[in-house]
């Protein structure tokens, strides 16, 4: 039995002082639970409110992608300087170390390779996996106007019900078939039905016409994915019009693990979306990391 607390001074219960109530800093995820805000909190800066998320799940339906062919040698290096991980549960446990202590965005879809149909996906995780896991978020592929377009939302309203049971976040992803328009109308379209439908947060392209009213009309947080390799400087543009149309970060993968100097990438990338930092800057900086790199090895 402790002794019985007897402190000279009186106590005080600072009545002058009005209870803090602070609204949660994500868009849309005020009414969400404790657990799903701290899951969020892993994924999201609460400083700047953003994301650099590194997306390295490509192997789920496309294998050995380049510059994933051993991410024990490729991505390890990066894990510094990535917000969160987005990948499978394969890799993760595969290759991941336990200790790594930001957010991860589990893949929780699939089914199909690329040999198939894509759109055929079903849920590809159980609940009580991705809780053992301890995983901040699951991500299911939603494919608005694909072939099996029902299928993926019901995927992904199962996942919703299942994570809101448990207080996991899901990222719905926009998968826009190869003979789609990709254009903010059709973003609009697609980021509005799965945030209606319950996701937490949406990942979709970047449209350089218009964007900010596909983040507009969207009730949650919107990431972007990289897509295809293209020049760092535009990827790096690319990026920062993202976030100044009011995107809440990337989920950038092959224009990072795919660069001739990743982890300069990840790392100029991280200026952009932090720090707001100008694309031909965040190039320059880029470019003095690189060399940098270079000169490392040669000492
Ligand atoms: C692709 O289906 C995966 O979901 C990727 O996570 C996503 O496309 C982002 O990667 P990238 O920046 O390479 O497009």
């Amino acid at each position: 039995m402790p002794d019985v607390d007897k402190p000279e001074k009186g106590k005080e219960f600072y009545l002058d002082i009005p209870a803090k109530s602070t609204p949660f800093f994500l868009k849309g995820c005020n009414s969400l639970d404790w657990g799903m805000k701290n899951r969020l909190s892993r994924i999201f800066n609460p400083e700047t409110g953003k994301t650099v998320m590194l997306a390295i799940d490509h192997g789920y339906f496309q294998g050995p992608t380049t510059g994933l062919e051993r991410v024990d040698v490729t991505i390890l290096p990066l894990l510094p300087y990535a917000d969160t991980l987005m990948l499978t549960r394969g890799i993760l446990r595969a290759i991941i170390p336990p200790a790594f202590d930001r957010g991860i965005v589990l893949r929780a879809s699939g089914g199909p390779s690329i040999l198939n149909e894509l759109s055929n996906e079903q849920i590809a995780i159980d609940m009580d996996e991705a809780i053992r896991l301890n995983v901040a978020a699951m991500a299911v592929q939603v494919f608005i106007g694909g072939k099996y377009e029902t299928q993926s939302v019901h995927n992904m309203t199962r996942l919703v019900d299942m994570g809101n049971r448990y207080g996991i976040p899901v990222l719905g992803v926009t998968a826009v078939g190869k003979d789609m328009a990709r254009d903010a109308k059709y973003m609009r379209l697609a980021s509005r039905i799965i945030a209606e439908l319950g996701v937490t947060y949406v990942k979709t392209y970047y449209v350089p016409k218009d964007f900010d009213t596909v983040v507009a009309s969207c009730p949650v947080p919107i990431v972007i994915a990289g897509g295809k390799k293209i020049p760092e400087l535009d990827a790096l543009t690319m990026a920062y019009n993202a976030i100044q149309d009011g995107a809440a970060g990337v989920d950038m993968g092959r224009n990072i693990f795919q660069s001739e100097a990743p982890v300069a990438m990840i790392k100029a990338i991280r200026k952009v979306v932090h720090e707001g930092t100008k694309p031909k800057e965040a190039y320059d900086f880029f470019l003095t990391e690189k060399n940098k790199g270079k000169n490392k090895k040669k000492g």
